[in-house]
Formats: structure tokens, C-alpha cells, sequence
């Protein structure tokens, strides 16, 4: 049978599709096939929100629309048929108008680097749609859990929730913090109106769709079969046309969100089969037996009903799954669909748990029969998946609120709410009376079993007990033998744990106690607590001596960021012949590659090319990356040195293409005659295997540590810990577009935050000189310095492809590859010997030190540098220390977010608390204590201890004392843990020392004809505000002038795009300072202007009575200019 288009309309544009690979998602085709690009990818697992849109259904029998948001990067193309999609550009936009939305977003300061943030926009917008109540129903609570599921890397959640509690009904607008809508000593009347006013509208349901008629086949059926059945006799006709047609490959598909879990093992199915609209299997039913929800009911849903019902159990049942995913996983993720996973995929669900405890059972509908058994049973049976069983619904028999029964539900993950899977997950139903127990369920789940069970053995032996200590711990004795994790679970031991510390919460409560504590929790259930709201308040300090530098201005371009048309590399519109890269790398750590090839020896759909280290041009280098300690390969040669290594690339016509190809790709290893790999720094220790290090980079040893050891009265001698890596995870991929170009030149855009090491690497590996390169960066999608020297090879390895096959060539790696690439943060092992008095004075201490810095050197060699520099802030009387940077075949270690100096902080924290325990004493105390005094300073620090009025460490420790009450505050915490047995509170103090270094870096301002200026500056705007703190400098450098109008000055200051021909010698955008060198440059380029301008200034003055605009004096000058009169040559350009 011909399917039919399929039709749905994005932002009410229409769009027809009738030919499409049925596993293209939402995202794929709103990147690829429309102008919208505010859909980010940056996790493709639904994870991350950065890809959410909102969907509208329009329901023909009640004329009304249904909105709500959904991860468009795991819903399937074909299943918004009939449907109409929103992006956050199609809330507003910069040539219509912005959303209130993004202008509050943008007005409370609450987007930096941008990725994230049409997402976010899309959450508050679905979250504004669906509060009861005709807009405005929005609590302050729901606004703060609106952007729950989204993640955002730099901005810090305050400001973001801060601009969706200025929505809700019931906030006080007191409490929001900084923004840039209101002054301090606004009445709140002035603050509520200076809000960018609001007035929820749906979005608009396209006529066009409304009499669009609903259809079982779509597309091409010759090439792609997807079916909409929209009844089970429907679905059973399908099924039965599939078998009878010889079976094939079928896939059933409801929200498609499983994908996001199982993302590794996507294939291409024969046909597809949406279950989404059957509409027996969308009804919830209520009667006396209990309440049945179809399995196609999303979980959303589900929780709705289950609120509705009047047990309280269901209530919380619900509680527990609105902490499932987040809200838009929740919107289109259908309770059969996760019990399937469960049942046929061990995924470790909330929701198997839960209906355990409810004694639920399923219905299965298997060759046209209907079949009902036990939840536990359906569980223990066979995969059904890949059967063509289908699951109808689910039944839980009924609960009413009078029948007695205890019923709670347990859960921990590593966040509370928001997109984290639990370590394990418990819930609990039982009948007891008088202490003693009548009966129970007790269902566990997700600790590393196949599936959630039943933990019968406890059951039977709690039954008929009478509660009491012995018999609580006996049953948690019992737990212990039934939870066993599988061996591939991470920490067993905790989450069994867990399981037995849940039934110990349960249980506790119901044994007669009368021991006067409370424990803190169980009588006042955390989880029932509402969190308390996050808070904020910021100081600024207002000064007018450099207006507007310092002032709390909106951040450049902020609501174009919210809106998703702030452009970012992916974003770049390319040419049809565009062709696109995958890396190869390798999954052993050393190892001769003998060969690289494609399964069954077939080039897969779409390749163009396979390139390795022997497509390097003839005068080119095989080189990757570079830094002063040397450079990095761009591919293994012959031998690959850690697994993660990059190989080769492979480029195809799509980079979905190009990913396949590479995770297809064989390659043949050769470890004979091969050393072992050295993958520990104990083996690095034993093989000798160490970067050097310049002496530069090695701090000086402090005092005489023999004779320091000798003055103590206590020793910890040989104390060890670790500390482990740490990855960046900005939100924006590595990325690069290479375009080839004329007389053998090449120009990048690349996501670098050190653009000009980028464009030199590229010369290099190209055998070709650096004025034939041109690498351009506008924004960065998040950096933690993972974008600098972890950018390199990609822009490189593009530009190596456009070169040789002369044809634009993109790369957006897959989080996968990124994040097996990556690094991240160096690991080490720590030993220290430290001395110190009966007092809490320090007087010695002796590290060792081995950082882990993978295979290249990197910017590892500067780490003892960094390391050192905040672990003396304390005096530890003489300090010696051994730090080895060792060469392991790991992937090479990089600049992560304060490298070495984490470190270093963390390691000087750590033996203060050792101390400080094994001398039973306050932990502040001990740093009190040895903080230094200018003596001990300028023995530590030498040349860079500054003046001894510089040094203000112990004045500012002691104002935090004052200013935090922490003496106060102390004594409620020790009061605090006297009253509670279970929960516990700390307060602590830290000084943080940091060495500021400033490199230069340039900058350029012109002065436009019309009066307008444009900027650019060697740093990159990586979201910290780099260009609205350049924005500002130039408008107060300007400013001086005092024409008429410079207040309004910096409206009409662009800085644009770094492009590493424009503006050499940028540098890296690292060590918090490029901000400030970069507003240098422009503050002296504004001098020089303001110096040749002055004369033009001064006679208008003259003329025109002490009143000169802005404009005419920019109109004057390009007069006087045009006839070569006027010195005042409008372009600076100083470092
Ligand atoms: C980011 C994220 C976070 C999550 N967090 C949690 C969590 O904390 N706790 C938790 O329990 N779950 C969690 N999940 C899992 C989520 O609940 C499931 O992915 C979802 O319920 C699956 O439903 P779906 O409609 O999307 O199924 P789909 O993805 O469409 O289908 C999943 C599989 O089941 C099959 N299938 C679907 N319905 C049926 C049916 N009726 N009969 C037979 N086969 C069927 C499909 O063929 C497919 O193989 C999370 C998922 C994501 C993506
Ligand atoms: S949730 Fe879709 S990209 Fe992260
Ligand atoms: S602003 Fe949120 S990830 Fe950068």
C-alpha cells in the first residue's frame, strides 16, 4: 500500500515529507532540512534538555490543543505526524520580537556560553502552558522545577531559576536576585511593571493541520514501511501482515525514548510499528477492582491519574515517578514501554519496583490472544522484545485509603530530581498491627539484578513478627544474601547498602523506640520535606568613575542566545557538497595497527574516504596539537599509544554517515614483541616513565623538613589518597568546519579556545605557510579548557580532509568519541608524611606526588607548578616535595577548569582535616592556625608574595568570621547533630589562594561612518562575558570624549567573531584573564582614538558651544577624512 506524506508544520511552516529513513529523529531533520537551529545536540540521550521543543496535538473531538515539550533528539521524525512543533525561535525571535521568556532570561543574567538556554527557554515555556490556571498559574515551585532535565555547564542555576520564578504567580519579587529590570530602592509595584511584560498565548495550531485526516501508512512503503495502527485489531492486522509477509525486522515504537538508554545499539529495522495512538492502550480505567493504564499512557500521564486517585499510596507512587528522567523524558515515555525495557533489557527502572509492591499485573497480547499474568511473572519470562508480543496494559488492583496498609517508596540517585538513574530504588507495602507484622511486599530494584524482585525470604520472615530490634536486624542480615549486584554493576557494596539501609528507614519507625532521639528522617521524611527554594543575592559595587565598565549590563547577544539564533559552528549554514568526518580510534592502549578496514570488507552507505597518518601531505606533519612542551600526534602511526588514540578519519556524505562507518570499522591489532602498556603511575614509577619538567615549573622546596619533622610532637607518617579524573562536559561538542579555498589556502571555523595555535597546528600538518590559513571562532558552546588543546585535532583533521579531497568538510563529534578523547583532568596518586605540635601547628611536610598525564606531554609539564601554588597557603613549617608527571598509555591529560590548582587546594584541605582529626580538634582551628604570617609568606612565595599590605588573607578571614556568624551558625550545627542520629550537618571555611597571570593579548577597534563601532580582540567569548566586558571597556574609552550621547554608547558597540588573520598572536582564552587583557587592548586603542579625535573634538566645541554628538563628530570626521584633512584614522589596533 503507498503511505502517505507525512505532515506537520515546524514554527507554521508547513513541511511534507514522504521519503525518509524512519530512524531519522525530530532533531536530525530540524538541523538539517529547516533554517531552525536552536534544537541543540549535545548529548543525544535525552539527558541534557539542550534539544527540547514543544509539541502541539490538536484533538479534533474537543477542538482543543495539547502542548507540552519533548527531547526532539530521541522522537522519531515520523511520529509527530499531524503535529506542529515549536523551537525556541518560533517563541520569538530577533527580526519578530523576543519572547518575554528570553528577555527575562536574558535580563536575570542567566545565560553565558548560550547552548543550553533555548532549551531551558522551551522547559519554562511548557511548564508556563501546562500550570493550571489560564497563565500565570505557575507556582514559584514548579518554576524552580521547570528546568529540572535541563543542564547547564556555566551559568549556575540561580539566575536561570530566578527568571522562571518571575513568572510564577505567587513569587515574591523581593526575593528574585540581580537583574538588569529593576534599580535598588525600586517600590515592588515599579519592580513587577519594569518585568518584560507576560500574557501566556498557546502557540498557534496550523489551520492547515487541523483538517489534516488521520492515517495508518506513511511514506514511501517501497523504500520505508512506518504504521500508525490506531486500534489493537489494527495493531493485531499488522502484526499478523508482518509474519505472514515472511516476518522481517519490526520494531514497536511509542515514545522512543529507550533509545536514549540503549543509544549504542541503534539499528534499521524492516519496519516500524508506532503503538502510539492504539487506543485501547491510551485509557486509564477506574473501578472497584482497582485502576488499569494502557501501556502506551506516557508517564506524565500516569502521575496525573495516580494524583487524582484518593489512596494516598498512589499519591506516592507518583511523588516517585515524577522523579523519573524529567519532565519532557516523562511527556513521551509510556509506562509499557519501560516495563518492556525492563523485562527484556535488565534496564534498571523506578517503575517495575513500584507496581511489585502494588502486586500489579500486565496484559500481553500474543497472536491475537490476550493473556494476563503477575508483573513478577511477565518479569521472570522470556524477552518479549523481537517475540511481537505486545504489552496492553497494566492492572493494579484497587487500594483504598481505608484498608490500612503502610506503603512507601524509596530512591537514591546521584541528584534528586533531574535525569539521574538510581543506584537503587525500593518500595515497601505491609499491614501491621500492634508492632507486628500481618503481612508484606517488599520490592527492590535497579541495584545491579536483572530485574526488580521481590525479597521473598524477608517477607516470610517478617510475617507474624513482632517488630523489634533483633528481628529488624536479622531481616537486614537476610537482605544483604538476596541484593546481589551482577559483577559488572558499579559500587555493589553501596548500593546493597542502600537496599538494606531503605528497609532499616522502613521498618525502624514501627518498632517501639524510646531511646529520646529523633533521627531526623525517618520521623520527618526527607523525601516528603519540600526542598527548601533556591535563594540568591549578589553584591555589586556600584561605582560611575569608569561607567559602564562594572556596571551589571545584559550580557552581549543574551536573548539572541536564548532564542537559538546566536550561531554557533554547527549552526554555520553548509554547502550541499559538504562532506562530513568521523574518527577512528583506538581500543588498545599499545598495539601495531596492522589494518583498518570496514566489516565483510564493504564500504558502508556513504563514505567518501578513510584517511591516516599516510594522507599527511608530502612537506606536512603528522601533528594534531601543540603547546611549548612540544607537540601531539594527529594520528598513530604505525604503533597506537593509548586506546582513545585517533587513528584515522573517516568521511561520508552525512555525519550520521560518517559515525556509522566509524563504529564499523575493524582494525587489526599486533601486540607481539610489544612492552606491557604502562597504565598505572605505579607502572609509569617502575619503568622510569616521566615527562621533565623545567625547572620553571618546579617551585622551590621550603626550611629543612628533617629538622621540621624533629620539632613535632605527632606524625602521620605515609598517608596515601587519590584523586581521579574529571571530564569537561561542555555542552557543545568538539566541532569544526574546513573550507577549502583559493591558491591552496584553507579557513576553519572552529570551537577553539586557542583559535591560533589551531591555525598554526594546521599549517604545519598541511606543509603549508601559516598566511594560507585562516581559523575563524565566534562563540564557543562551553570550553573548561577542554576546547584548547582538545580542539586542535579536530579543526586539524577537517582541514586535512578539505585539503585533500577539496571539499568543505564538518566535524561534530558524538559525545561518545569526545568524551573517550577527551582526558579531562589529570589523576594522581598523593603520599605525604606531615608533622605538626599537640597545638595544631604544622612543622613539616613531605609529598609524594605521581600525575597521571597520559601519553603526550600536553600542558602537563606546568602541573607541579600549578599544584604547588595554592598548597602553600598554608605554613607548613618546611615543605619538600617529589612530583613525577608520568607517561602513561592513557589518552593524554589537558587544562581542566583551575588545573593542578584544584589539586593542590584539595590536597592542603585534606591533611589540615587529617590533622585535625587526629588531634580531635575543629578542623577551622587548625587552618586558623597555620595560615601565614607575612614572614612565613614571604618564605613560601618569594617574589610573588607581594607587599606586606597586599597580603590580606588572616583580615579577610577574620571579616568572613564576623559577616558569616560562624561561631554562631557552628554552634547550631553541634546542636543540630546532638537532636539527630540519621542526619547530620557541617559548616566549613576555606581560604583559596590563586597566582594571577596576565598575557597580552590584542584587540582592534574601528569607528564605522555611521557612528557604530566594531570590536574584535584576540580572546573568545566562551560564555564567561568576554565580549560585554570588551563592549563596556570600549564605550567608557570612547566615552571620555564626553560627546552628547555617550551614554548611549555602548548599544551601538559590536565585537565580532576572532579570526586569527584579522587579529594575530590571539593566544589561549585560559587562566580567568583574557577578559581583562583583551579589555586592555581596546582601553588603549580607545586612548589613541581619543587622542587623534580630540582635535576634531575640540574645534566642534568651539563651534557648536560645548555641545557635540556623537555622530556628527564621527560625520565630521570621515568628511575631513574623505579630503585626507583629518589625522583622525578611525582603527586602532594594540596588544
Ligand atoms: C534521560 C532518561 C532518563 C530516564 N530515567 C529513568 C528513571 O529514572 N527511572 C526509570 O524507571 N526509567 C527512566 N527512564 C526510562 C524511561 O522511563 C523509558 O525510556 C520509557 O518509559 C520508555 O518508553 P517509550 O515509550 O519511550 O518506549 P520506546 O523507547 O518507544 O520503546 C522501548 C522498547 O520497548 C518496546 N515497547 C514499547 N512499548 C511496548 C509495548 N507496549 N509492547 C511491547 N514492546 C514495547 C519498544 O519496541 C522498544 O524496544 C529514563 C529514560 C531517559 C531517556
Ligand atoms: S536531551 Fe537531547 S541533546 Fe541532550
Ligand atoms: S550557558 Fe548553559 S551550558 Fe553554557
Amino acid at each position: 500500500m503507498e503511505g502517505k506524506d507525512l505532515e506537520f508544520a515546524v514554527n507554521g511552516e508547513r513541511f511534507k515529507v514522504n521519503s525518509v529513513d524512519p530512524c531519522t529523529t525530530l532533531l536530525d531533520f530540524l538541523r538539517l532540512n529547516t533554517p531552525f537551529k536552536s534544537v541543540k545536540l549535545a548529548c543525544g540521550e535525552g539527558g541534557c534538555g539542550a534539544c527540547l521543543v514543544i509539541l502541539s496535538k490538536y484533538d479534533p473531538d474537543s477542538d482543543q490543543v495539547k502542548e507540552h515539550s519533548i527531547n526532539s533528539c530521541l522522537t522519531l521524525l515520523c511520529s509527530v505526524n499531524g503535529c506542529s512543533i515549536t523551537t525556541s525561535e518560533g517563541l520569538g525571535n530577533a527580526k519578530n520580537g523576543f519572547h518575554p521568556i528570553h528577555t527575562r532570561l536574558a535580563g536575570f543574567h542567566a545565560s553565558q556560553c548560550g547552548f543550553c538556554t533555548p532549551g531551558m527557554c522551551i522547559s519554562l515555556y511548557s511548564a508556563l502552558s501546562n500550570a493550571p490556571g489560564p497563565g500565570g498559574g505557575l507556582t514559584v515551585s514548579e518554576a524552580e522545577k521547570s528546568v529540572a532535565g535541563n543542564l547547564c555547564r556555566c551559568t549556575g542555576y540561580r539566575p536561570i531559576v530566578d527568571a522562571c520564578k518571575s513568572f510564577a504567580a505567587d513569587v515574591d519579587i523581593e526575593d528574585l536576585g540581580l537583574n538588569s529590570f529593576w534599580r535598588k530602592g525600586d517600590s515592588k509595584e515599579a519592580m513587577m511593571k519594569s518585568l518584560p511584560p507576560y500574557n501566556h498565548l498557546l502557540t498557534t495550531f496550523p489551520e492547515f493541520l487541523k483538517k489534516k485526516s488521520v492515517v495508518t501508512n506513511v511514506l514511501d512503503h517501497s523504500r520505508y514501511r512506518w504504521t500508525t495502527p490506531f486500534s489493537v485489531t489494527e495493531l493485531g492486522n499488522v502484526l499478523d501482515e508482518s509474519a505472514n509477509s515472511g516476518g522481517g525486522s519490526l520494531k514497536l515504537v511509542v515514545g522512543n525514548t529507550g533509545a536514549g538508554y540503549y543509544k549504542d545499539d541503534e539499528e534499521m529495522f524492516d519496519r516500524y510499528v508506532d503503538i502510539s495512538r492504539v487506543s485501547e492502550m491510551l485509557v486509564i480505567k477506574r473501578d472497584e477492582n482497582g485502576v488499569e493504564i494502557g501501556a502506551a499512557v506516557t508517564i506524565s500521564n500516569v502521575i496525573d491519574a495516580l494524583k487524582e486517585e484518593g489512596s494516598s499510596n498512589f499519591k506516592k507512587m507518583a511523588a516517585h515517578m515524577e522523579k523519573i528522567g524529567n519532565r519532557s523524558i516523562r511527556n513521551s515515555a509510556s509506562i509499557g514501554g519501560n516495563l518492556v525495557m525492563a523485562q527484556s533489557r535488565k534496564f534498571p527502572s523506578d517503575i517495575t519496583t513500584l507496581l511489585l509492591a502494588a502486586d500489579a499485573s500486565v496484559c500481553i497480547l500474543n497472536n491475537r490472544i490476550i493473556k494476563k499474568v503477575k508483573l513478577l511473572e511477565f518479569l521472570d519470562s522470556p524477552p518479549i522484545l523481537n517475540s511481537k508480543q505486545v504489552l496492553l496494559k497494566v492492572v493494579i488492583p484497587a487500594w483504598t485509603a481505608d484498608t490500612g496498609l503502610l506503603f512507601e517508596t524509596y530512591r537514591a540517585a546521584p541528584r534528586s530530581i533531574g535525569n539521574a538513574l538510581p543506584y537503587a530504588n525500593a518500595a515497601f507495602s505491609a499491614r501491621v498491627s500492634n508492632q507486628t507484622v500481618d503481612e508484606c511486599l517488599l520490592a527492590f530494584g535497579s541495584y545491579g539484578g536483572d530485574h526488580s524482585i521481590r525479597a521473598r525470604e524477608v517477607e516470610r520472615f517478617l510475617t507474624g513478627k513482632l517488630l523489634s530490634h533483633s528481628v529488624l536486624h536479622e531481616a537486614m542480615c537476610l537482605l544483604r544474601g538476596i541484593i546481589v549486584p551482577s559483577k559488572e554493576t558499579s559500587h555493589p557494596e553501596y548500593r546493597k547498602a542502600l537496599a538494606v539501609g531503605f528497609l532499616f528507614e522502613f521498618l525502624y519507625p514501627l518498632i517501639d523506640n524510646n531511646n529520646g532521639h529523633s533521627n531526623g528522617h525517618v520521623d520527618d521524611p526527607i523525601e516528603s520535606l519540600p526542598l527548601p527554594f533556591l535563594s540568591s543575592s549578589q553584591q555589586v559595587l556600584e561605582s560611575n568613575e569608569f561607567n559602564p565598565v562594572g556596571e551589571a549590563v545584559i550580557k552581549a547577544v543574551a536573548a539572541l542566545q536564548a532564542s537559538g539564533e546566536a550561531v554557533f559552528v554547527d549552526d554555520i549554514p553548509i554547502l550541499p557538497d559538504c562532506l562530513h568526518g568521523a574518527f577512528i580510534y583506538s581500543t588498545e592502549p599499545l598495539a601495531k595497527i596492522k589494518s583498518i578496514s570496514f566489516g565483510e570488507n564493504v564500504t558502508p552507505a556513504g563514505v567518501f574516504a578513510l584517511l591516516t597518518f599516510k594522507d599527511i601531505p608530502i612537506h606536512g606533519q603528522n601533528i594534531g596539537s601543540k603547546t611549548v612542551f612540544g607537540p601531539g600526534p594527529l594520528f598513530a602511526d604505525e604503533l597506537t599509544r593509548c586506546a582513545g588514540q585517533r587513528i584515522a578519519l573517516v568521511v561520508a556524505d552525512t555525519q550520521k554517515h560518517a559515525d556509522k562507518a566509524a563504529k564499523l570499522a575493524v582494525v587489526e591489532y599486533d601486540i607481539k614483541n610489544l612492552e606491557e602498556p604502562i597504565l598505572t603511575v605505579e607502572d609509569a614509577v617502575k619503568r622510569s616513565s616521566f615527562f621533565d619538567v623545567h625547572p620553571m615549573f618546579y617551585p622551590e622546596p621550603v626550611g629543612d623538613v628533617v629538622k621540621g619533622m624533629k620539632e613535632a610532637d605527632r606524625k602521620i607518617l605515609l598517608a596515601e589518597f587519590r584523586l581521579g579524573s574529571q571530564y569537561f562536559f561542555y555542552m557543545e561538542p568538539q566541532t569544526a568546519l574546513a573550507l577549502p579555498d583559493e591558491d591552496n589556502c584553507s579557513k576553519v571555523f572552529s570551537s577553539s579556545q586557542a583559535p591560533e595555535y589551531v591555525h598554526s597546528v594546521i599549517a604545519t600538518c598541511l606543509g603549508i605557510p601559516e598566511h594560507n590559513v585562516r581559523v575563524i571562532t565566534r562563540r564557543v558552546g562551553g570550553g573548561f579548557g577542554g576546547k584548547a588543546l582538545k580542539s586542535m585535532p579536530v579543526a586539524t583533521a577537517c582541514a586535512l580532509a578539505a585539503h585533500k579531497l577539496n571539499r568543505p568538510v564538518k566535524m561534530y563529534l558524538n559525545r561518545k568519541t569526545d568524551m573517550i578523547m577527551a582526558g579531562g583532568r589529570h589523576p594522581m596518586k598523593v603520599t605525604y608524611n606531615v608533622g605538626f605540635r599537640s597545638d595544631g601547628k604544622l612543622t613539616a611536610l613531605e609529598l609524594t606526588m605521581l600525575i597521571d598525564a597520559g601519553t603526550e606531554p600536553d600542558v602537563s609539564p606546568i602541573l607541579p607548578r600549578n599544584i604547588m601554588g595554592p598548597l602553600r597557603k598554608y605554613d607548613w613549617g618546611a615543605l619538600s616535595f617529589d612530583v613525577k608527571v608520568c607517561k602513561t598509555n592513557l589518552p593524554s591529560r589537558t587544562a581542566m577548569r583551575a588545573p593542578g590548582e584544584v589539586q593542590g587546594s584539595y590536597i592542603a584541605e585534606s591533611i589540615i582535616e587529617n590533622v585535625a582529626s587526629s588531634l580531635r580538634m575543629e578542623a577551622d582551628e587548625v587552618r586558623k592556625i597555620n595560615l601565614h604570617s607575612y614572614g612565613s609568606l614571604r618564605k613560601f612565595y618569594k617574589h610573588i608574595s607581594g607587599e606586606e599590605d597586599e597580603y590580606t588573607l588572616p583580615l579577610l578571614w577574620g571579616k568572613l568570621e564576623i559577616s558569616s556568624e560562624l561561631k554562631k551558625r557552628g554552634e547550631m550545627v553541634k546542636e543540630f547533630n546532638r537532636c539527630n542520629v540519621w542526619r547530620k550537618r557541617g559548616i566549613s571555611r576555606v581560604p583559596i589562594v590563586h597566582q594571577v597571570m596576565q598575557r597580552p593579548t590584542p584587540g582592534r577597534v574601528s569607528i564605522l561612518s555611521d557612528g557604530s563601532v566594531v570590536v574584535e580582540v584576540g580572546g573568545i567569548e566562551i560564555g564567561q562575558g568576554l565580549w560585554t566586558k570588551v563592549r563596556q571597556m570600549v564605550a567608557y574609552g570612547l566615552g571620555l570624549m564626553k560627546c552628547n550621547g555617550s551614554d548611549e554608547l555602548i548599544e551601538r558597540i559590536r565585537v565580532v567573531q576572532a579570526d586569527t588573520l584579522g587579529l594575530i598572536q590571539g593566544g589561549f582564552t585560559a587562566g580567568s584573564t583574557t577578559s581583562e587583557s583583551s579589555c586592555e587592548a581596546v582601553r588603549l586603542c580607545c586612548v589613541i582614538l581619543a587622542e587623534r579625535l580630540k582635535p576634531t573634538v575640540d574645534q566642534m566645541m568651539m563651534e557648536k558651544s560645548g555641545s557635540v554628538t556623537w555622530n556628527l563628530l564621527i560625520q565630521q570626521v570621515n568628511v575631513s577624512f574623505g579630503f585626507r584633512t583629518s589625522p583622525a584614522y578611525l582603527r586602532l589596533h594594540e596588544y
